[in-house]
């Protein structure tokens, strides 16, 4: 009998890590039997049924309903939730993806009570601590049973920090399963249409980390900064950012700021096609940076530092800050930027590797 394996999922950038494994598990059918459990830290329509919907993902099997909170409260949340779905479903294995936090509470959690833990998108670091994300991998790798990780920099990085090598398993990256499965679906959408951009003729803009978002003149700065390329730009709000927004008087979603069109967040497939036909990106996001590169779409990263340097040494990734942004913008637009490479094994068959390594070690 088909052993069960558990599939967290917990906030937006997860479900496009879900889905490929989903798929593949699903369809070979006979060593598995997948179980989706979401934990809930992410729960507007916007922020996750729509995701469900887009990538084709039955909803989720279990749902835990966690929720918002600071970090102790989610944290917490998860455990408690989660031990109680691990016990009754006997998991072969568990499988958390990326840094959230709910992702490294599911993994503590399973490993507390011996369960198989495995990480897909391991072994990425940017060597900031200030970041919660940073915590949630270095506490996720260090207990997880195997590393899938998406680019020998990740490999790396283990090693350094003295992982016994047959827990490494370099598989690729599974957010780009997710992309070129929906390539051929999402490349007709016209999502510009709705801002009243033509295709090639804006910037496609997301903001949420903390570091940028949360003090509110930092927020406003940017908000200038961005008005001030005087070329449109397609800013899908994310609710955090939205809510220090609306602290400093700034309406998130109907301000009408002359070339800065503001929405509410957007589904997997309008953001997709917004990527694909945008001349540029400026994000905070990490996912983003390795869809541009995919893409070989200009990507300025507005952040001090990346766990995802091969989107910078390989890619169409460039970190910059506000006082850089408009002299890079404009190299952009010359058409003077960096065209970039796809790294190996960003090839939508991660899926499968990673079912392969599960199958092998698990079923
Ligand atoms: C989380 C992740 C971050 C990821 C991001 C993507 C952590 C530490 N951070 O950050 O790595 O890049 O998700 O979105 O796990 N909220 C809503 N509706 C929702 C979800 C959140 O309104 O569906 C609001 C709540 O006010 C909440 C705030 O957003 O308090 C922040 O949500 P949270 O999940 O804590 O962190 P994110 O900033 O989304």
């Amino acid at each position: 009998m088909a052993k069960k394996i558990i599939l967290v999922a917990a906030a937006r950038p997860n479900f496009m890590k879900i889905a490929p494994l989903w798929r593949e598990l699903s369809a070979r059918g006979a060593e598995f039997d997948p179980v989706i459990v979401h934990t809930g830290q992410h729960y507007d329509y916007n922020m996750s049924e729509v995701f469900f919907a887009d990538l084709g993902l039955p909803p989720p099997h279990v749902h835990l309903g966690v929720g918002s909170g600071t970090h102790a409260e989610q944290t917490a949340g998860v455990i408690v939730a989660f031990e109680s779905i691990c016990l009754k479903l006997e998991p072969a294995c568990v499988v958390v993806v990326g840094d959230v936090n709910a992702s490294m509470a599911a993994a503590v959690t399973a490993k507390k009570l011996g369960l198989a833990v495995a990480h897909v998108e391991a072994g990425l670091r940017s060597g900031d601590r200030t970041m919660p994300e940073e915590l949630n991998r270095i506490l996720t790798d260090s207990i997880a049973d195997v590393l899938l990780t998406p680019s020998p920099d990740a490999d790396e990085n283990l090693r350094r920090e003295g992982v016994e090598q047959r827990r490494i398993v370099l598989v690729g990256n599974i957010m780009i399963d997710s992309l070129v499965h929906a390539l051929a679906r999402v490349r007709d959408r016209a999502a510009h249409r709705r801002f009243d951009c033509a295709p090639r003729e804006y910037g496609l803009v997301t903001l949420h980390r903390p570091a940028n978002v949360d003090d509110p003149e930092h927020l406003r700065a940017l908000l200038a900064g961005l008005q001030g390329l005087a070329y449109p730009l397609i800013f899908p709000v994310h609710p955090r950012t939205r809510k220090v927004m609306g602290q400093c008087g700034l309406d998130g979603l109907t301000a009408s700021n002359g070339p800065l069109h503001l929405c509410e967040p957007l589904g997997y497939d309008d953001f997709l096609n917004l990527t694909l036909h945008a001349r540029f990106v400026i994000t905070d996001s990490g996912g983003i940076q390795e869809e541009t590169t995919y893409l070989g779409i200009p990507c300025l990263t507005m952040r001090p530092n990346t766990e995802r340097p091969i989107t910078i040494t390989a890619g169409t990734n460039e970190l910059v800050d506000l006082a850089a942004m408009p002299a890079r913008v404009r190299v952009i637009l010359e058409g003077g930027w960096k065209r970039g490479t796809v790294p190996a094994l960003w090839d939508g068959r991660t899926a499968e590797r990673i079912a392969a390594v599960l199958t092998d070690r698990y079923a």
